[in-house]
């Protein structure tokens, strides 16, 4: 007889083990597979984000911050710190620990919301009579049955066509993350959200670093100003980056790798590395579901097809996260899971698109949420904008991190805030006042209208609102 659930979710990243938790919250009988394994072949749940994602790269993020701070910047407040060195064996380790916490962490909230947690690949075997057969292939091979299915498969690093990823020289997002020596040269292809972060991380270690991107622009989808700001200080720190070139033949070999590639006057270049990492966007994952045999649907790029509530072409299966169309985040994943356990509960999950933030975590931090201002002369929007320096800021001053601004873009008639863009110190923690303000639809006035902690960053964001309204008054 196999086990039967009213909810099963396959993948245990940051869009499935939340809708599992709040599936069993709410008062379902919850199984969630999950196949990562950790180096011991256990499991690893908490998916990319956990294990080769969010959370190792902001680990490597820090270390790296904390080595460039004692090289450079300690000796501004009068301490000297010689013969600063890396030791990244130990680095990587501290890494793995924090990634390790995290999985523990996933598996304890199973256990402590009676989630039924399986290690192995789940399929789909057959559906009868409304339930959904699924295999599990782990150590062992089992059958579950389930009412709701979830799917939450997620996706993988997109490879250079005829490039395979071999993770020694040439490195997904996985092997950016485990480099076991600061490469003297290093060169990403694709300078978007990973190319960008990992990109930082070996440059403040002592890599020369080189980003070849192919699009003319940098950052296409971030405020344009803000985008030239952040640019600044990346070519300041001495990360090259190429815009507009087209990639040619790669050869990699046991010592290197050699990228051809024409730069944006035409000419011909080559790069000669020690590794290559490639960032060029990320696929959907549906690998081993056996959804030809349920006759799920996919779109051209392999997303599963989901409507406006994650439902997908089966009824009862749903599906969330980077599996699916939208932003490839970790918190619109855990959103879409949520929502979709209350859906099935007959309540009314919703996520709002339009206030999903955006963080990147370099140095400056790039953070917004909303509309550019690009986006909006391109729909033809009246707006209000209204910026404020960091260099302003009695807080950023006594941090020593004065580079970037905030910047508020709000409804010309009815002042509604309809974007906000940080580049600057701790951009991450500040988008959240944004998101929240325009959760409430406010206004730019009533922004500048709430009392901010003095000194504080978020002043930066209070004095923006009152630029909108031309009356900043600390600039
Ligand atoms: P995943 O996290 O990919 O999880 C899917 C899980 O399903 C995996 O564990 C996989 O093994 C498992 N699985 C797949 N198929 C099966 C099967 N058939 N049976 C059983 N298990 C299966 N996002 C942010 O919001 N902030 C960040 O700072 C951030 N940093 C990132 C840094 C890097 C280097 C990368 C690569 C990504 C980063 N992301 C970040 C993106 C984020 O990791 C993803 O958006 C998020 O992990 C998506 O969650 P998910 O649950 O959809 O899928
Ligand atoms: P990305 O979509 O952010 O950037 C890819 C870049 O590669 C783009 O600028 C694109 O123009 C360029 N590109 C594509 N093909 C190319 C080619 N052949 N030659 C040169 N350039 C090329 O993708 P990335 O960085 O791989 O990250 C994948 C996703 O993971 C992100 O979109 C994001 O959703 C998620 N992520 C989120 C993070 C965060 O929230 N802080 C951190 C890292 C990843």
């Amino acid at each position: 007889m196999s086990q039967a659930f009213d909810v099963v979710v396959i993948g245990g990243g940051p869009g499935g083990y939340i809708a599992a938790i709040r599936a069993a919250q709410l008062g379902f009988q919850v199984a969630c597979i999950d196949e990562w394994k950790n180096g011991k072949g256990g499991p690893a749940p908490g998916g990319t984000c956990t294990n080769v994602g969010c959370i190792p790269s902001k680990a490597l993020l820090q270390s790296s911050e904390h080595f460039e701070h004692a090289n450079k910047h300690f000796a501004d407040h009068g301490i000297t710190a010689s013969d600063v060195k890396i030791d990244v064996a130990k680095m990587l380790a501290r890494k793995d620990t924090v990634v390790k916490q995290n999985n523990d962490g996933i598996l304890y909230l199973f256990k402590k919301n009676k989630v039924t947690f399986f290690h192995g690949r789940g399929s789909f075997a057959k559906a009868e009579g409304g339930v959904y057969e699924i295999k599990v292939a782990g150590a062992k091979e089992e059958s579950i049955t389930g009412k709701h299915i979830i799917l939450a498969t997620g996706s993988n690093a997109r490879a250079l066509p005829g490039v395979p990823f071999d993770e020694e020289t040439v490195l997904s997002n996985d092997g950016a993350l485990r480099v076991g020596a600061v490469p003297k040269k290093l060169a990403l292809i694709g300078s978007g959200v990973i190319g960008l972060e990992m990109g930082s991380v070996w440059r403040r270690l002592g890599a020369d670093v080189t980003i070849l991107e192919g699009l003319p622009t940098f950052l296409g989808a971030v405020d344009e100003q803000i985008a030239k700001e952040a640019k600044k200080a990346f070519d300041k720190q001495g990360l090259k980056i190429e815009l507009g070139v087209k990639v040619g033949e790669v050869k990699a070999g046991k010592g290197g790798v050699s990228v051809a590639y024409t730069n944006a006057k035409g000419e011909a270049q080559t790069l000669d590395v020690d590794k290559l990492i490639v960032s060029i966007g990320r696929v959907p994952n549906t690998v081993g579901l056996n959804a030809e045999a349920v006759g799920l649907k996919l779109d051209e790029r392999g997303a599963i097809v989901v409507d406006d509530d994650c439902k997908t072409s089966l009824p009862n299966v749903w599906a969330v996260g980077d599996v699916v169309r939208g932003p490839m985040l970790a918190h619109k994943a855990e959103e879409e899971g949520v929502a979709v356990a209350e859906r099935i509960a007959g309540q009314h999950g919703h996520v709002n698109f339009n206030t999903v933030p955006w963080v990147i975590y370099t140095s400056p931090e790039i953070a917004w949420v909303g509309r550019t201002e690009q986006q909006l002369k391109a729909d033809g929007v009246a707006y209000k904008a209204g910026t404020f320096p960091f260099l302003a800021n009695g807080r950023a001053r006594a941090l020593g991190d004065t580079t970037g601004m905030v910047k508020f873009l709000a409804d010309a008639k009815t002042d509604e805030i309809l974007g906000v863009h940080i580049v600057g110190p701790m951009a991450s923690e500040l988008i959240s006042e944004a998101v929240v303000a325009m959760e409430f639809k406010a206004s730019a006035e009533d922004i500048a209208r709430i009392c901010h902690a003095h000194p504080s960053l978020s002043e930066a964001t209070k004095e923006a609102a009152l630029a909108v309204d031309k009356r900043t008054l600390n600039f």
